[in-house]
């Protein structure tokens, strides 16, 4: 088999995925420079596979019930080198990631977030945006580390709340307007950032 020198990558998932849709229409467009080896989901019920399997990307479903946080990311692990995968694209994945899962991972992690971070890291950020009453909200891709929504920042897009959308319009609106274009551009910029090495290295 002729030796593959794209990056390849995997996306990790819990939920409706529809930036994992963004992703996978991206990759299999060719509009990447890189591979995307599977869909990983820690959620049976996620609308990610159905979506995944739609495209005919692989899917692997590992669920955390009744394992250690170790034990689940040592099972992660062992599926993304199975697959040969050094990147790891976090789309609404709900649990965090621990320093020695990132430092055995081999390549970097990246994190979509609905926040113009470092505002409004963690959980509920659209409603707390809503509730603040903030003319300004988006999105943010960065590096992940050990933090919560601290890494490196590599892309955020912007828009302006009306003010009449609600807090699941607004919701709605950075998902549409702002992280379905963002991520994939993220993912190139990060591409192209790898092949001149112009990376921080991977966390921690
Ligand atoms: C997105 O808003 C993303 O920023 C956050 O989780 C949400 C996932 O949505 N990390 P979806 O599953 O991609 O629709």
């Amino acid at each position: 088999m002729t030796p593959d020198p794209a990056p390849r990558f995997a996306i990790l998932a819990s939920g409706s995925g529809t930036n994992a849709e963004a992703l996978m229409d991206t990759f299999q467009r060719g509009a990447l420079p890189a591979t995307l080896a599977l869909v990983l989901t820690d959620n049976p019920q996620a609308e990610v596979i159905a979506r995944a399997q739609r495209r005919g990307v692989p899917v692997a479903i590992l669920p955390r019930a009744g394992l250690s946080r170790d034990a689940h990311e040592a099972r992660l692990l062992r599926t993304l080198r199975d697959a040969s995968v050094q990147h790891l694209l976090l789309a609404g994945y709900m649990r965090l990631l621990s320093a020695a899962f990132l430092a055995q991972l081999g390549g970097h992690a990246l994190n979509i977030h609905p926040s113009l971070l470092p505002e409004f890291p963690g959980l509920h950020a659209v409603r707390r945006q809503w509730q603040a009453g903030v003319r300004v909200a988006g999105a943010t891709v960065h590096l992940v580390d050990a933090g919560i929504d601290t890494g490196p920042v590599l892309l955020s897009g912007s828009l302006l709340v009306r003010g009449d959308e609600g807090e699941g319009g607004l919701a709605a609106r950075i998902k549409t307007e702002i992280e379905h274009d963002l991520y994939p551009r993220a993912v190139l910029l990060f591409c192209e950032r790898l092949a001149r090495g112009a990376l921080p290295a991977p966390a921690p």
